[in-house]
């Protein structure tokens, strides 16, 4: 039998979903674009040119649940949490970029909400997908079985102002794209986290260095290089385990084995092909073909979380433990006049 084709809503048409996510979904096949939905009619209707989309509506009343299986949603946190929460309660599965809602409790109810509604929702952390940290991920299993050391940068200039209902650029950057970091650092240490360090360098702008050190459960140390002080986005990642490896993606281009059994190696595990339209190098690609995947599974009468991949999808639970981290990186840098490296009185697990 035919897969069946996933009838899908846009929801909120601005930079995120015309420039990063429509690309993308175009070149995926299994789904048809049913309706564009933005309060600013004149966004949706720019999409609703693009993918020959019947419906076009300035708010989700305006959709019919019965027409509809799935919905990309790319709007602020408020919004993604409620809007979230109205279409899982429909019946509707969920693509949701991050942060996904704009406070813990949000998420909390968001993630009970999910799991009674038995809906599939994926949250956009795209850095999950991107093909080198996929391979620095699968590359550095052993190394990671037992307690490792794992390095994150992570640089972006935006947001540079404060933005979307968060009072200070430091905040609004971090839970709006420290998030990502987070993430990063719970994909690749899984053991809660049991303290949590933090210190901002801040220079009187809105320019900032923060660097961050999470304690695990399990003996391992996250340390997170991150700022908006940089003229480019940078991600890289280094993963050092005690058997003597050093696996190293200091860009989203290529994997090395600086150390391997104690010794220097510099061996040249991965690189990027560049000839994909940064179908590889983004991650946005794949993280819609997964849960396009997952919706026609679902679909078809199959479970969407059956294969392994797609255990591994980024889910509400997890934007809620970002958040979580988020939050206390928060409550430490407030902790000494805004650059603070106080220790936690009471540390808790969290993630
Ligand atoms: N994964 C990534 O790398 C990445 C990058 C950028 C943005 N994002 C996320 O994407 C989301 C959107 O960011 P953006 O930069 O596109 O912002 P944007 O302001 O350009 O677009 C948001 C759109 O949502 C619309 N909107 C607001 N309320 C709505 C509602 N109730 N129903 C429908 N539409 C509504 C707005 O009119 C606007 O067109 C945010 O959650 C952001 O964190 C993710």
């Amino acid at each position: 039998m035919a897969e069946p084709v996933v009838r899908l809503a846009l929801i909120g048409c601005g930079r995120q979903m015309q420039q990063n996510l429509l690309p993308f979904l175009q070149r995926i096949r299994g789904h048809r674009v049913v309706a564009c939905v933005d309060p600013d009619l004149s966004m949706a209707a720019e999409l609703q040119a693009l993918t020959g989309a019947p419906v076009l509506a300035d708010s989700v009343d305006g959709l019919d649940a019965g027409t509809v299986d799935a919905a990309l949603l790319a709007v602020p946190p408020e919004p993604s949490y409620r809007l979230t929460r109205h279409l899982v309660e429909a019946g509707v599965d969920c693509f949701v970029e991050k942060p996904a809602g704009p406070s813990t409790p949000a998420l909390q109810d968001l993630d009970q909400v999910v799991r009674l509604a038995g809906r599939h929702v994926q949250v956009g952390f795209n850095f999950r997908y991107t093909e080198t940290l996929q391979r620095l991920h699968e590359l550095s299993a052993g190394a990671r079985k037992t307690p490792c050391s794992v390095t994150i940068d992570f640089y972006s200039r935006h947001p540079s102002a404060p933005q979307w209902g968060v009072d200070t650029t430091l905040e609004a950057w971090i839970r709006h794209n420290g998030v990502h970091a987070l993430d990063l650092a719970r994909w690749f240490t899984p053991s809660p986290v049991v303290q949590v360090i933090a210190h901002a360098i801040l220079d009187g702008t809105d320019r900032f260095q923060v660097n961050l050190v999470l304690r695990h459960h399990d003996g391992s140390l996250t340390t997170l290089r991150m700022g908006n002080h940089v003229k480019r986005f940078i991600v890289g990642v280094a993963v050092q385990g005690m058997d003597g490896s050093r696996y190293s993606a200091p860009s989203l281009e290529r994997v090395t084995l600086e150390l391997s059994d104690g010794v220097p190696f510099g061996q040249e595990l991965h690189s990027t092909r560049n000839l994909d339209h940064g179908w590889g190098r983004s991650g946005f690609g794949p993280e819609l073909e997964a849960f396009v995947t997952a919706c026609r599974a679902r679909a078809a009468g199959r479970p969407a979380n059956g294969s392994a991949a797609a255990q591994d999808v980024p889910s509400v639970a997890d934007a809620l433990a970002a958040s979580v981290l988020c939050d206390r990186t928060m409550d430490e840098l407030y902790a000494i006049g805004g650059n603070g490296a106080g220790v936690l009185a009471d540390p808790l697990r969290v993630g």
